[in-house]
């Protein structure tokens, strides 16, 4: 069922879970205030509970009633830079500001201003709103309202706001031991953050996670994905690959945009990992020779997490 922003706003104030577009991908939100409401958001997802949620916010001003004191270095200056944006920022909070469920007993929570303008006026009317991406957990996240309406069916109301501009989700930053860490690649790449911080944020090691839910099975289509850099596997009659390279064998094509354009990639990326259930295909090869730098960076971490079994 499609609704508008004001309905969600009602029906976020009354407890309800709604689906909303984001700049990014779509979330499926819940009232910061409404702990039953944030378990549902757990339910509906399959989602573990020690997975931690993003709390959305109107704007940075907002921040001040949650955070505890001693604020990390250059805070203002990245909100002021990035924000309304795909950049989340993971942050020292008084505990007593954010239920427990939404941050799975971390003494941290992660917070972002998205820029699409109809979560923005819902959150100008509902206030505050946990939003995890709006799938199934473990599922490709959804960059339309159709997609979310494939995991969900009736079960929840989606506001409809067109295909998501990005396309795959923001980069998420964490404070530790005196500088910030790249927590999750995402549509910021690395050296975005040169010119605010004065350094490019290295990835927070495998070991060193902050967050105990980064472990699990992510972005997954049913397929089985052979990621490739010379030739293609005989038994893939599908090919993920780009509209400038050809692929002489592949009886289907799924394109990511053209080679030269990580942009387009980032954007069709989840598209074209959903198509492969909907046409129900058990196996594709995915033509990997792209850059391991700037956006192209995302690009391969999804499909490599996409590819794991
Ligand atoms: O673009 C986005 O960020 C989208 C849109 C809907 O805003 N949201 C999104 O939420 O991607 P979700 O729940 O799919 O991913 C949130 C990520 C998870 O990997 C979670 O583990 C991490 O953020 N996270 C949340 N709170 C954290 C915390 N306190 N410390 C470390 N990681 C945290
Ligand atoms: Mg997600």
């Amino acid at each position: 069922m499609f609704i508008t922003p004001q309905e969600a706003a009602e029906q976020l104030k009354a407890g309800k879970v709604v689906a909303l577009p984001t700049e990014t991908v779509y979330g499926l939100a819940a009232s910061l205030t409404k702990p039953l409401a944030i378990a549902e958001v757990f339910r509906l997802k399959g989602r573990p509970q020690d997975n931690p949620l993003i709390v959305h916010l109107s704007s940075a001003k907002e921040l001040d009633k949650y955070l505890a004191g001693g604020t990390p270095p250059s805070l203002l200056e990245l909100t002021k830079r990035f924000w309304p944006g795909p950049l989340t920022l993971v942050l020292p909070i008084r505990e007593e500001t954010i239920p427990e469920s939404a941050r799975a007993n971390q003494p941290t929570c992660a917070f972002r201003v998205p820029d699409h303008p109809q979560i923005r006026e819902v959150l100008s009317l509902a206030g505050a709103l946990v939003a995890p991406s709006a799938n199934l957990s473990g599922k490709p996240s959804p960059t339309s309202a159709q997609h979310v309406m494939r995991d969900f069916g009736q079960q929840v109301p989606v506001v409809d706001g067109g295909c998501c501009s990005q396309g795959v989700e923001s980069t998420i930053l964490a404070y530790k031991d005196d500088q910030w860490f790249i927590a999750r690649l995402g549509m910021l790449p690395p050296e975005s953050f040169l010119t605010t911080l004065g350094y490019q944020p290295r990835s927070l090691s495998p070991d060193a996670l902050l967050c105990p839910g980064s472990r699990y099975k992510h972005y997954a289509p049913g397929a089985k994905l052979i990621l490739g850099r010379t030739g293609y596997a005989q038994e893939a009659e599908v090919v993920i690959g780009f509209a400038d390279r050809c692929y002489p064998r592949a009886k289907l094509v799924l394109s990511l945009g053209n080679s030269s354009a990580p942009l387009s990639a980032l954007q069709n990326l989840y598209h074209v990992l959903r198509q492969l259930d909907e046409k129900k295909i058990s196996i594709a090869w995915v033509d990997f020779e792209m850059p391991p730098a700037g956006h192209w960076l995302t690009v391969r971490e999804r499909l490599l997490r996409a590819a794991q079994q």
